[in-house]
């Protein structure tokens, strides 16, 4: 079964290409504000306990289990319990949640995109309109650019694990990774840049609180592609001979250290452009801040080098996100193929088309929900207010269920496949596991208090967004 099956090339290839998964558009605007908002230094440091303590854990059993079944999520549950109908719920909803949750990424990558290829045309100074972000959405060229983004992520897929999703990460990455430190290297030069590194990293744990601790989990736990099988899929197309503990600890630092790197790009520009700043009014969303209030301050750097500076700094700050945005979506939608392929037995070209088509109808669904149709736009009622369809699959998928799939996973790999079984893949390519501090961790942690931890949130945010 797992001769034929596709591998990555190399460890490298892997690490790069979960690493891409996890470096999105949570990385690069959601996490500098969350830590500006919440506590600068106080947030930076509970989040990196969250990775190390809570989440790493989480990661290595959903790709230890990917790696033993050598299987899509839903094959996965399936052979490791050998066919246990009580797990293939979980199975399902591991394949589910990726499909669901690449619906509202490919909205907000379209968008990207759109503002991608704005600023190339030299519009700067329109997207630095407070009105215009409202304008652009309900127009039909992000139909245009939908298709475009559409045709992009599934000429990568095409080409399979390492012609396609490896070679890709093996460019993206990297290019993502220079055009950062070059933002960074450039901002920091601008005048009060200082002012808004400090608040970013000065402790403040006055703000510390039950929800800010929550927003951090959850924070974490999406930035690192936890719950959404991907992972675990990833994770199947290696070999017996890699270090998954490695594999793990690797992604995870790569993805926390973006995160933070991020920061020091997008506060000093905010500090640079408004000197008064105060952090308590940034906007909520990320939406928010990429669309609406960082044009503005992207167009204001045109008194330090002219609009077609500006306008190239713009340029690449949307690149920048856009390939981060790329290499998570390909990682998303493989999910749903590989289920295709394995369970329907169908092509990979085959299972492309069909979830093109299934994403492709939602996903223009849910960017009509935002004004051009009215009953997509007042989908629903729930938690005292009206929802758009969009909102809908971001509260259910993105905010409820993944930490319901990562529940899980430790009920799963600690309860059903058992410890012994863990460690023993865990140990594969990893000498030394066994009987090290980091098994003992591992182990003990998933059975006790991570799965306690999950369940708070999946209650707490059932109770505070639906009641
Ligand atoms: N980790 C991504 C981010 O931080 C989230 C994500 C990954 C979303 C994969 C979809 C698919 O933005």
């Amino acid at each position: 079964m797992s001769a034929n099956r596709e591998h990555f090339s190399s460890r490298l290839g892997f690490i790069l290409a979960a690493a891409g998964s996890a470096v999105g558009i949570g990385n690069l605007v959601g996490f500098p504000v969350s830590a500006t908002k919440n506590g600068g230094g106080a947030f930076l440091l509970v989040y990196a306990l969250f990775v190390a303590f809570i989440c790493l854990p989480v990661m290595m059993a959903e790709m230890a289990m990917g790696r033993k079944a050598q299987k899509d999520p839903y094959g996965a549950y399936k052979t490791l319990s050998d066919s246990d109908k009580k797990w293939s719920f979980a199975g399902m909803l591991a394949v589910l949640t990726p499909f669901m949750i690449a619906v509202f990424y490919m909205v907000i990558t379209v968008w990207i995109f759109g503002y991608l290829a704005q600023t190339a045309m030299g519009n700067l100074d329109a997207l630095a309109d407070p009105a215009h972000f409202g304008e652009f959405i309900n127009q039909s060229s992000v139909f245009w650019y939908m298709l475009l983004v559409g045709i992009i992520v599934n000429l990568i897929l095409v080409g399979g694990v390492k012609q396609g999703i490896e070679k890709a990460a093996k460019f993206l990455m990297p290019a993502l990774f220079v055009l950062l430190i070059g933002l960074v290297a450039y901002v920091l030069t601008l005048d009060n840049a200082m002012a808004g590194v400090r608040y970013y990293v000065i402790p403040d744990f006055s703000k510390m609180n039950a929800s800010v601790l929550n927003g951090a989990l959850s924070q974490a736990f999406f930035s690192l592609s936890l719950g959404m099988g991907i992972l675990m899929t990833y994770a199947s197309y290696i070999s017996k001979k890699e270090d998954i503990v490695g594999g793990a600890k690797m992604v995870a630092l790569t993805d926390s250290l973006v995160a933070f790197i991020a920061g020091l790009m997008v506060l000093p520009a905010i500090f640079s452009f408004n000197p008064a700043t105060n952090p308590d009014e940034l906007s909520e969303s990320s939406v928010s801040m990429i669309f609406v209030y960082l044009p503005k301050i992207l167009l204001a750097i045109q008194s330090d080098i002219g609009y077609t500076g500006a306008s190239i700094v713009a340029f690449v700050f949307f690149l920048l996100v856009f390939f981060a945005a790329i290499t998570s979506l390909v990682s998303i939608i493989e999910v749903p193929t590989a289920a295709l392929m394995e369970e329907k037995n169908v092509s990979r070209k085959a299972a492309l088309i069909i979830l093109a088509g299934a994403t492709g109808i939602l996903t223009i669904l849910s960017t009509m929900s935002f004004g051009m149709v009215d009953w997509l736009t007042q989908f629903i009622n729930y938690g005292g207010a009206s929802k758009s369809l969009f909102d809908l699959v971001y509260d259910v998928f993105y905010d409820t269920i993944l930490p319901l799939n990562g529940l899980m996973v430790c009920l799963f790999v600690i309860y059903r496949w058992k410890k012994v079984r863990l460690s023993e893949e865990l140990s594969q390519g990893c000498e030394g596991y066994e009987g090290s501090f980091t098994e003992k961790y591992v182990n003990f942690s998933l059975s006790t208090f991570i799965p306690v931890v999950l369940l708070i949130i999946f209650v707490n945010t059932v109770a505070t967004k639906f009641f």
